[in-house]
């Protein structure tokens, strides 16, 4: 079978692939009725071993509205509380003769490493520092939706200049993003405190800012992350008002940037800190909820995909994805 682990595992004609087939989706999915039971009959768990909204919600939307059995693991719930390992955790799944499974995890790597020993597709929906591809596949759709809705070709995003500004050593998503964005012809800069701005950055060969007003110039997408407080024991930190003084998604800052351009957050969001209310709810400019929707179809289509196989349908494996 094949996994969903990383980005960084995709050919760009892939990253296409699960984008044409999520855009089925998004039409599907804004009917009033939306069931179809191409995965009846599978059962899918959800495992996660970290708090999420979105992601857990729209894989559990995703997996039902393709008719699939959905079941939810909450770590803090669960066995693991007892002291069981994550591998006798995924093993005691795969027992249960699971037909994909969803974790997200706080240890980098953790995801690849059950890929290797359960017998279904694992999809990792979020590995601690590492990736979040469903994430950076909702926001290459997202982007091209809005882009495509201003009247731009948008297939890929050749010549699109996207600024990622905030807590990037910590961000899964920052990662995943420049991958996906690259792979598809944008150039991505990326603005930190130099704190929060990972040694050896400059190997993935994106340009990098510690003043934000500098990265904003000519920015065509500017994407804003949080601080991932829970990821910095402690340390480091400016108050709230120092961080959005220096980082924050104001009404000055966004003009800036290029005309036009698009604000994206993958959320949670903190308010008032890495972005401002009115920035966050403008419309036309912010378009936050329009990921969160593409996020189901996006899920849709790589539980869809990675199940093929063992429900004997061809198309993908063979030439598409192997
Ligand atoms: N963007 C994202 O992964 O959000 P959740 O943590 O709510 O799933």
């Amino acid at each position: 079978h094949r996994d969903l682990i990383a980005i960084g595992d995709l050919e760009r004609h892939e990253i296409l692939y699960l984008l044409a087939e999520a855009e089925r989706y998004v039409a599907f999915n804004r009917q009033a009725a939306k069931h179809s039971d191409s995965l009846s009959g599978l059962t899918i768990i959800n495992a996660f071993f970290e708090n999420s909204t979105r992601t857990l919600l729209s894989f559990e939307i995703a997996g039902k509205r393709l008719g699939a059995d959905v079941v939810n693991m909450h770590a803090a719930q669960s066995s693991v509380k007892k002291g069981e390992t994550l591998i006798d955790t995924a093993m005691t799944l795969n027992a249960m003769r699971a037909d994909a499974i969803v974790i997200r995890h706080g240890s980098s790597g953790a995801t690849g490493l059950i890929a290797g020993k359960v017998d279904c597709p694992v999809l990792n929906a979020g590995d601690g520092q590492h990736e979040h591809p469903t994430q950076a596949l909702l926001d290459a759709l997202a982007l091209r939706h809005v882009l495509r809705a201003r009247g731009q070709e948008a297939e890929d995003f050749t010549g699109l200049k996207v600024t990622i500004c905030g807590d990037i050593l910590h961000s899964r998503v920052a990662r995943s993003n420049i991958l996906c964005l690259q792979a598809l012809g944008a150039s991505v800069r990326l603005c930190a405190p130099p704190a929060l701005m990972p040694s050896g950055i400059a190997r993935m060969e994106v340009e990098t800012f510690t003043r934000f007003d500098d990265a904003l110039a000519g920015a065509d997408v500017v994407m804003m992350l949080r601080l991932q407080n829970e990821r910095m024991d402690g340390q480091f930190i400016p108050s709230p008002r120092e961080y959005r003084h220096l980082y924050g998604m104001t009404k000055e800052r966004l003009a800036l940037a290029g005309d036009d351009a698009i604000v994206m957050h993958p959320g949670p969001m903190n308010r008032g800190v890495e972005i401002d209310s009115d920035i966050a709810d403008l419309k036309g400019r912010s378009i936050i909820t329009q990921q969160v929707e593409m996020g189901v179809a996006i899920r849709m289509a790589c539980l869809d995909i990675l199940t093929r196989k063992a429900r004997g349908i061809s198309g993908w494996g063979e030439g598409e994805w192997v």
